[in-house]
């Protein structure tokens, strides 16, 4: 007796949302089913199915690439690992590496250099016809012990530096769509530079060196500043402003701005200020990419909450749709499984696009339908 006898109209339903997913994520295919993936049992009509994230931008020709950042479940043993590489894959054009380009990742010491994680999300990248953004080469944070608690004067700081941007830069050269060569230099309030290894020992002019460093070592990649906190008009991306405006008017290769964009569901800065913050850094001559979008909620997250995400979602991305010097947005993570929000913020979370099982959220239709024109 064949099996479809047993099946209700409403079982026989689901048995097909259920198989054409599967299919469709089985030949990594260009489509996903959006939630809810169950319907109920008397519903004989199928979740719509809606293009991917990338193909939607793709076929729209969209100046926008639409990255993720791509963290622990990469090629990992977990056992969503498959699942998180098959939804990034087809959802993205961009990504990340979110820890694996740092300095502590990269040099566990002085004399070895680690690529082989980074080099495969590299490699992962190039396979699926992904952009890469390389993150990142000066940061006060992330830097191993042997840097920190070694005795270093200020020549010495400098050639390390000098060193650590030259080699890496190197082994990507002609790999990635983008560096951050400089993250985070500036603290909040008060807005001044911030401290660390690299400012302690070299004062500001690290900044300076870090980019004129990589851009001998490889003239043809974009290099970035990249923070938090300086989306809207405020006293921090006005102090980025000043910098920026300075590094230009020098001669400073520097070639866009990073806005982190790392939110606060129904608290993210009013979108017109957004916007004029943006016209401004491109009036400057600079590309500007979103690059660590999350927009992060009280959890467990109430559905009225996700709406607002969801909403916000749409509104900061409208922005960079709307200047013609933004093309790119990274969200950092896709999947609520996988996000540095609730380590760094308890309390708070689900701030990504796809919830824990890979299940397409709010968040997800709206910029999905922004990218769409919809
Ligand atoms: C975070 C990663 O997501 C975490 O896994 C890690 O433990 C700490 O760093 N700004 C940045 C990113 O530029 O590199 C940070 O990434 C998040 C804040």
């Amino acid at each position: 007796m064949s099996r479809s006898v047993h099946l209700t109209r409403g079982t026989l339903a689901s048995a097909l949302v259920g198989a054409l997913t599967t299919a469709l994520l089985a030949c990594g295919g260009e489509t996903v089913a959006t939630s809810p993936l169950k319907p109920t049992p008397t519903d004989t009509t199928p979740a719509p199915v809606v293009l991917a994230l990338r193909k939607v931008a793709e076929n729209r020709a969209l100046r926008v690439r639409i990255g993720t950042a791509a963290g622990a479940l990469f090629n990992s043993t977990d056992a969503a690992s498959t699942q998180y590489m098959t939804v990034m894959a087809r959802e993205f054009n961009a990504l990340t590496p979110e820890n694996e380009m740092k300095f502590s990742s990269l040099r566990p010491s002085r004399s070895e250099f680690r690529y082989a994680r980074a080099d495969s999300m590299v490699a992962f990248a190039a396979q699926n016809n992904m952009f890469v953004r390389g993150h990142t080469l000066a940061w006060y944070s992330q830097l191993p012990s042997w840097i920190t608690s070694g005795t270093w004067t200020t020549t010495d700081a400098r050639a390390l530096l000098d060193e650590h941007i030259t080699a890496v830069v190197n082994h990507y050269k002609g790999k990635l769509a983008a560096w951050d060569v400089v993250n985070e230099a500036f603290t909040d309030s008060p807005v001044t530079l911030r401290g660390g290894f690299w400012a302690d020992k070299l004062g500001r002019g690290y900044i300076e060196q870090a980019f004129r460093t990589a851009f001998a070592a490889d003239p043809s990649t974009p290099l970035y500043y990249n923070d938090y906190n300086i989306e809207g008009i405020n006293a921090k991306s006005d102090s980025v402003y000043a910098m920026l405006s300075d590094l230009k008017a020098r001669g400073v290769p520097v070639h866009g701005v990073g806005m982190q964009m790392h939110l606060i569901g129904g608290a993210i800065p009013d979108i017109a200020s957004i916007s004029a913050n943006f016209a401004r850094f491109s009036a400057l001559g600079l590309k500007i990419q979103i690059t660590e979008m999350d927009v992060r909620v009280p959890t467990p997250a109430t559905s009225n909450m996700l709406a607002t995400q969801a909403q916000n979602y749409r509104d900061v991305i409208s922005v960079c749709l709307q200047n013609t010097a933004c093309d790119m947005v990274v969200v950092w993570g896709f999947t609520d499984r996988s996000s540095w929000i609730p380590s760094v913020f308890p309390g708070q979370g689900d701030a990504l696009l796809f919830d824990r099982n890979f299940s397409p959220k709010l968040a997800y239709t709206a910029v999905n339908d922004l990218l769409s024109g919809k």
